[in-house]
């Protein structure tokens, strides 16, 4: 369950503490589904997002608030995360699942295809979802997008998102990432698209994207179409209607 308590414990974990303070009566409840997954919930008519975690430096975490090398990836569980941005329960219901919490490095074929398995099934057949997204390492990621860019049969937004900055260092760029994945995997307008890569205010075609460099946060390019859209003071912005 969460509480005030768990709240302010996960802003002391991850070194991000929200500026936004949400008018709320109550502390977000939970809800169960049909496929057994618990929604945080702050407003009912909002539409349904599942994060899929796999770990990496998106939930890192260093000993240094300047050390953004060196760091031990995939430390940080997925509910800290979301407990760290609960400006996402402003934009959606979101459950989240720990599928595992490596490094990238780490993915194997078996948790790609469980991955692949769990987004079909409590995602693209359930009609109450709007979409998921899987917070990944950054090492393989663009390889785990096209995958599931292959794997998964629905219309349904699938967003990829990491982070470049652990979780302890100075702006890091996992909470706003976040944020940024939940929206567009809300948004109708990313419906139809295939899987993205949400980061860096970026929405970049999972068919495309390309880490072009270890270590800065502009990384995740695309050439020709793949670059899909951008997201301005948090709202996506598509160049082009889906094909
Ligand atoms: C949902 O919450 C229940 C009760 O706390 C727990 O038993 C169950 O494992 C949770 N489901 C998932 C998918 O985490
Ligand atoms: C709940 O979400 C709906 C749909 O986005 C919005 O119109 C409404 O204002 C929200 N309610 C509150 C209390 O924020
Ligand atoms: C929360 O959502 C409402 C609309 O549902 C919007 O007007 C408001 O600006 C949002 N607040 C934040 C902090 O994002
Ligand atoms: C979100 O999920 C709940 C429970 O499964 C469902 O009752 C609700 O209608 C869903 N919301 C939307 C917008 O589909």
């Amino acid at each position: 369950m969460f509480s005030k308590a768990s709240f302010l414990c996960a802003f002391a974990a991850v070194g991000y503490a929200s500026p936004i303070v949400y008018p709320r009566a109550d502390d977000p409840f939970v809800f169960t589904n049909s496929n057994g997954l618990n929604f945080t919930q702050m407003n009912a008519s909002l539409p349904n997002v599942t994060i899929f975690a796999t770990g990496g430096t998106i939930a890192g975490s260093s000993s240094s608030s300047t050390a953004t090398t060196g760091y031990t990836a995939g430390a940080v569980g997925i509910l800290t995360l979301i407990d760290a941005v609960p400006e996402i329960l402003n934009i959606s219901n979101v459950a989240g699942i720990q599928i595992s919490n490596v490094g990238s490095e780490d993915v194997t074929s078996a948790l790609l295809l469980k991955m692949a398995k769990q987004i079909n099934e409590y995602v693209c057949n359930d009609p109450t979802m709007a979409g998921a997204v899987v917070t990944h390492g950054t090492d393989v990621l663009e390889e785990t997008a096209f995958f599931l860019d292959a794997t998964v049969n629905c219309g349904k937004p699938v967003i990829i998102v990491g982070a470049m900055r652990p979780s302890t260092a100075i702006s890091a760029d996992g909470p706003f990432n976040l944020l940024e994945a939940v929206t567009v995997a809300a948004s109708p307008s990313a419906r139809d698209r295939g899987a993205m890569v949400v980061m860096n205010d970026r929405i970049v075609s999972a068919y495309y994207v390309t880490k072009t460099n270890a270590n800065t946060m502009d990384t995740f390019k695309a050439v020709e179409m793949g670059n899909l859209g951008e997201l301005i003071s948090n709202t996506p912005y598509f160049f082009y209607p889906p094909i």
